[in-house]
């Protein structure tokens, strides 16, 4: 495997994925239904500890839009790599959060060598139950079906549950944007996504094999993907940590960036930008 090409400095350089930042590589999976733009507080507080990927996932962002009518988390792990690949990265911590934590297991799964160490944030490796795929199936059917109401009624429901009462409460910019970040997701990859997350299999037994450094993070108000989940996460992972991050719900990364991103420098200084870590 190659050594990863020189690092760009603070450049968009492609679109659909920002890269910034020197070191580490970093890979950045975003939550369902965001884009890239959820990592700014990442991108713009971690850019002195490592280098930042973050691509949009199929058919979210500025991405192309997604040919089928489901996107696998498998599809997305591939997406991920190719974008490694003509960033010049061989291998990069990888981390996701919720969705991108689905993607980043299957990566893991499909392209073990790609990863160096892995990020879990407010995510699960178990599969939906058959209700929780049901909902899928019909939230993808509404949001094809019913357009721009659609998905501003996908907002109202989803965004009271993705943070915590009191991001809420005092944060109004981020709810403010989440509703519109959401409202103008494209409705052909959410409904995409949908049913990619509602097919994917439980990777629950892939837990014990994993041999890299892992990190767990979640926000100890997540009602999504609770604690006690992440804490089984951490339990069947050799040698991963957990940091529950105060005073976040699910999308810990933006709703404290802060105490996230201090964790993720903390776990990064464990490895060298030139390929070797503690794993
Ligand atoms: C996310 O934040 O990505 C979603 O909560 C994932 C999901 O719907 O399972």
């Amino acid at each position: 495997m190659p050594p990863p090409a020189a690092p760009a400095e603070s450049v968009q350089c492609r679109p659909a994925m920002d890269d910034i930042g020197e070191g580490v590589p970093l890979l950045l999976l975003h939550a369902f239904p965001l884009s890239r733009r959820m990592w700014r507080p990442q991108l713009t507080g971690l850019a002195d500890s490592c280098r930042l990927l973050a691509p949009d996932l199929p058919g979210f962002g500025s991405s192309p839009q997604w040919p089928a009518a489901a996107c696998r988390m498998e599809d997305m792990a591939a997406a991920a790599v190719s974008r490694l690949d003509e960033a010049g990265v061989a291998a990069a911590v990888v981390c996701g959060l919720s969705m991108g934590g689905y993607v980043a297991l299957a990566l893991y799964e499909i392209f073990r060598e790609r990863v160096r160490g892995l990020v879990l944030a407010d995510t699960r490796a178990a599969a939906d139950d058959e209700a929780g795929r049901g909902r899928r199936f019909a939230s993808a059917r509404a949001v094809e079906s019913g357009g721009p109401p659609a998905l501003a009624a996908l907002a109202s429901s989803l965004v009271p549950r993705l943070i915590a009462p009191r991001t809420r409460t005092a944060r109004t910019e981020l709810v403010a944007w989440l509703h519109r970040e959401i409202a103008a997701a494209p409705p052909v990859a959410v409904a995409a996504a949908q049913r990619g997350m509602a097919e994917r299999p439980d990777r629950t037994h892939l837990l014990p094999h994993i041999a890299v450094p892992t990190l767990v993070v979640v926000g100890e108000e997540d009602e999504i993907t609770p604690p006690a989940e992440s804490v089984a996460l951490r339990d069947r992972i050799p040698g991963a940590r957990l940091v529950t991050v105060a005073g976040a719900g699910h999308l810990s990364s933006l709703e404290q960036p802060e105490a996230w991103n201090a964790a993720l420098r903390e776990f990064l200084r464990g490895f060298t930008p030139d390929g070797g870590g503690r794993g």
